[in-house]
């Protein structure tokens, strides 16, 4: 599905659209010829303030204007007589040019032996000199653009016919690699697309080869029917590539079939690969919050582009995990490096349960000033590394999309009819928020499919030789015959017609440009409008990009959770004693779990911004600030913790570091979560930890989810705690141990009622299951009431803690100091089970 509109196409004082020449676009075109590829997607680029400047919507609306192609008599060359000349000029100009001693018809000078005619101000703009003439940009100032421009606004993808065949056996693929000579000349690639396209692509490039930057940027500002949606909520335009083009395919990453949106124990797994400094990722990021969760690789060398994680104002930054290969948080994220693709490949399996992720979003590139001709000669192993990363880390079933610039030789077209063996279905795509004049376009493979392993390992080791035979005169010419491509004719023919259609695309953008930088009158189509559409059909929000403030909780925390129930947060747990255990109906109506820490309500205003809950008596609610914690929340995430040293090794070797363990949460981000019963909330809050981990970082605090286990299992538990040497005073201490090895002093446990009074939940010995009981109306279901769900203000109120002594935990059994004795609630637990 695709809408557009109509837009005429207008010059400044021009009459309205008469004369117009239809013609429809159906595809957007392209963008700057010059080093525009990258100054296009990443932020803060002058290139990008710039523009942004240089046109105003009031001037868009007040001028009306038709493209229309006429040259008038100036331009043509022809001599205007001096009566012409002076009508252009005002009263004012003509007084002071009189006072300055001009006469009409009479020559320059004491003698007046001057010349005759006015100095005319120049038509050249910018770097060009006086008197310079350009080819293509020849001092025409009233060119017009003749065009009734069909603005897309969102475009229907053409994929390539499905290829079924089985993936290529390695052994054979290997045969296929042709070696030959370097070859950084393009002007000869025409097998994939008609020889004038190539030869237009080409020469109109180089146009603006001598053009000022200003002056292109601001005739592209205006020319460009899409330049003032820039990033809209993001930090960038690229962010907006990827709106637009996951509106296109339908959602198809951010909706991933395998991801259910309405189980919020679902994640969605992205990757992020040569993106910095993360657009891409904020979009997704925003779209999906931390139930997406992102693992970033880009390249990190001094003046490259890393992710600017404090400019994902729009998306959760805690849920973005940036790996950079070889040393992890610490790598140089150089893509090209066999090591670092293994490496950051294993990272990504081993964070997603060895699955891989659903989608891959891939934007690289680098600066080719000067060299715009040859970018995809520069850039092919790039588009390599990056189609190798994204096969060894994408689950089956998972997409990916990856940006390209021209696709004339046989090496670049040999990958992507690799990829288009790997996947179900490939399309080949030019978002029109990519600037129409530029060679730019986007890979689309949908679904991976699966035993198409050799297709990775074939690249894999094409890159291995690329990097072996750096430096030397020979490269890799082919990966795929020609022949093999040109038989598979419905392949074959996409890439010819692909090519020629957004090669026309961008001759065109070109010339649009070079009449707009030649009429800075020009004003194109209703920019304001278009920015509106697309914004709409891409469900991106109008609203200005906004700064969400980290400060001032007590105003903030009000505002979601109303003030009676903010007094549950000061609530302190009921020590355990002979009276509890007394009125414990069912012993299966709690979960218990190990205490180690002091505790808190915790309330994130993002990332760092951590405060916790510390009313002052009688007073209003008062956060305070969590120093020297280093952990992240999303914001409005409200979390019940504990702060718990955590410790490593045994004795003199013993290290020690803070840990934050959850006991329960209310709010995750802005999910509130505290009406759902204990063991949806307990794991959805496991989920959470999921997406927030990233191991990479040994300088962030790791975040834990307590384990909760049914009283039945209280003594095998304590049975298996270890005791353990702690330094300075080298006591013996008894530990609770991680999966990690890193273990913790326990003081106590909690016991948290898990389903609400009157109801109990009892066990039948006949149906061998649990089932829910009132005990005021002796009602007995086995699915549970809405009125016996526990929530976190219940669970709360509710909670008991048998603590067992002064906090240094316990060297043994006989010394715990406690009103219960082990022994007594043991004792009590087996006459109840
Ligand atoms: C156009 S920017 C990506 C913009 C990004 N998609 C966004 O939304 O902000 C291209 C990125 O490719 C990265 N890049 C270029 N060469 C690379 C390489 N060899 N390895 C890793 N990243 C690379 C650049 O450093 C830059 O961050």
């Amino acid at each position: 599905m695709y809408s557009n509109f109509t837009s005429g196409g207008r010059t400044s004082g021009g009459g309205g659209g008469s004369n117009q020449q239809q013609r429809k676009r159906r595809l957007s075109s392209t963008t700057s010829a010059t080093s525009g590829d990258n100054a296009d997607s990443s932020s803060g680029s002058s290139s990008e303030s710039e523009s942004e400047s240089s046109t105003s919507q009031s001037t868009v609306k007040s001028k009306k204007a038709t493209y229309s192609t006429t040259d008038d008599a100036t331009s043509a060359g022809e001599n205007p007589t001096p009566d012409e000349t002076l009508s252009k000029y005002s009263d004012i100009a003509l007084r002071m040019m009189s006072k300055m001693g001009y006469k009409k018809g009479r020559g320059l000078g004491k003698n007046e032996t001057g010349r005759t005619e006015i100095i005319e101000a120049s038509n050249q703009r910018g770097r060009r000199g006086l008197g310079l003439r350009l080819q293509g940009l020849d001092g025409k100032t009233n060119s017009t653009w003749e065009e009734d421009e069909e603005v897309m606004i969102k475009q229907d993808p053409q994929w390539i016919p499905t290829n079924t065949s089985p993936a290529p056996a390695l052994d054979d693929m290997y045969q296929w690699t042709n070696m030959s000579a370097r070859k950084e000349t393009i002007d000869d690639e025409f097998q994939f697309c008609e020889a004038e396209i190539l030869k237009g692509v080409l020469a109109s490039k180089s146009v603006f080869d001598h053009l000022g930057h200003s002056e292109f940027l601001r005739a592209r500002t205006r020319a460009n029917p899409y330049e003032t949606i820039r990033g809209a909520i993001f930090q960038n335009r690229a962010a907006m590539k990827m709106a637009e083009m996951d509106a296109s395919f339908d959602d198809m990453f951010t909706s991933h079939h395998d991801f259910d949106e309405k189980n919020p124990s679902s994640l969605l797994y992205f990757a992020d690969i040569c993106a910095g400094p993360g657009g891409f990722s904020e979009y997704v990021l925003w779209r999906r919050k931390w139930r997406s969760k992102g693992f970033g690789f880009t390249l990190k060398a001094e003046g490259a582009n890393d992710f600017k994680l404090d400019d994902f104002k729009a998306g959760t930054p805690e849920s973005f995990d940036c790996h950079y290969g070889v040393k992890g948080y610490d790598g140089d994220g150089d893509i090209f490096r066999e090591d670092n693709l293994r490496e950051f490949r294993s990272y990504v399996m081993q964070n997603t349960d060895n699955k891989g992720v659903h989608f891959v979003m891939a934007d690289g590139g680098f600066s080719v000033e000067g060299n715009e001709n040859i970018q995809e000669i520069l850039s092919k192993q790039l588009y390599l590394c990056q189609f190798i990363c994204a096969l060894s880390i994408l689950r089956e079933g998972g997409h990916f999309v990856c940006k390209l610039f021209d696709l004339f030789t046989p090496f670049s077209i040999g990958l992507v009819y690799l990829m288009y063996r790997a996947f179900e279905k490939v399309c080949i795509f030019k978002p029109v928020t990519s600037r129409p004049a530029n060679s730019e376009r986007y890979i689309v493979c949908q679904k991976y499919r699966k035993d198409v392993s050799s297709i990775h390992d074939y690249m894999f080791e094409l890159n291995c030789k690329i990097n072996r035979l750096k430096g030397s005169n020979i490269d890799i010419g082919e990966v795929v015959p020609v022949d093999i491509i040109k038989d598979d004719e419905p392949f074959f023919q996409y890439i010819y017609n692909s090519n020629n259609e957004i090669g026309a695309r961008q001759i065109l953008g070109l010339k649009k440009l070079a009449t707009y930088v030649q009429n800075t009158n020009l004003v194109g189509a209703n920019q304001a409008e278009v920015r509106k559409q697309c914004l709409e059909a891409w469900k991106v929000p109008t609203a200005a990009r906004s700064n969400p403030s980290n400060r001032d909780p007590d105003n903030q925390f009000e505002k979601i959770i109303n003030y009676s129930s903010a007094k549950m947060l000061s609530t302190r747990p009921k020590p355990l004693s002979q009276d509890i255990l007394s009125a414990m109906k069912s012993i299966h109506d709690y979960k218990w779990t190990f205490s180690g820490g002091e505790r808190f309500y915790l309330f994130s205003l993002g990332r760092y911004s951590i405060y916790q809950w510390n009313p002052a008596k009688n007073s209003a609610p008062t956060f305070k600030r969590v120093d020297n914690m280093n952990f992240e929340l999303p914001r409005h995430t409200i979390l019940d913790v504990e702060f718990v040293y955590e410790l490593k090794g045994d004795g003199r070797g013993q290290r020690k570091v803070m840990g934050v363990h959850i006991i329960d949460a209310l709010q995750l981000g802005d999910d509130y979560i505290g009406d759902k019963p204990m063991s949806d909330r307990l794991k959805i809050i496991r989920n959470f930890i999921k997406a927030l981990s990233k191991p990479c970082r040994s300088d962030i605090i790791k975040l834990r989810v307590k384990d909760y286990h049914p009283l039945t299992e209280l003594n095998d538990c304590l049975e298996s705690l270890e005791e353990k040497t702690m330094k300075p005073r080298m006591e013996r201490r008894l530990a609770c141990i991680f999966n990690d090895q890193k273990y913790f002093v326990p003081n106590g446990v909690y016991m948290i009622r898990r389903v609400k009074d009157p109801w109990h939940l009892q066990y039948s010995k006949s149906s061998k299951r649990f089932y829910f009981y009132n005990r005021k109306t002796n009602e007995s279901v086995f699915e549970p009431a809405k009125s016996s769900i526990a929530d976190a203000k219940y669970c709360a109120e509710s909670r008991v803690q048998w603590l067992w002594a002064d906090g240094t935990g316990l060297s043994n059994w006989s010394a715990l100091n406690s009103s219960i004795s082990r022994k007594t609630f043991v004792d009590f637990i087996e006459s109840k089970n």
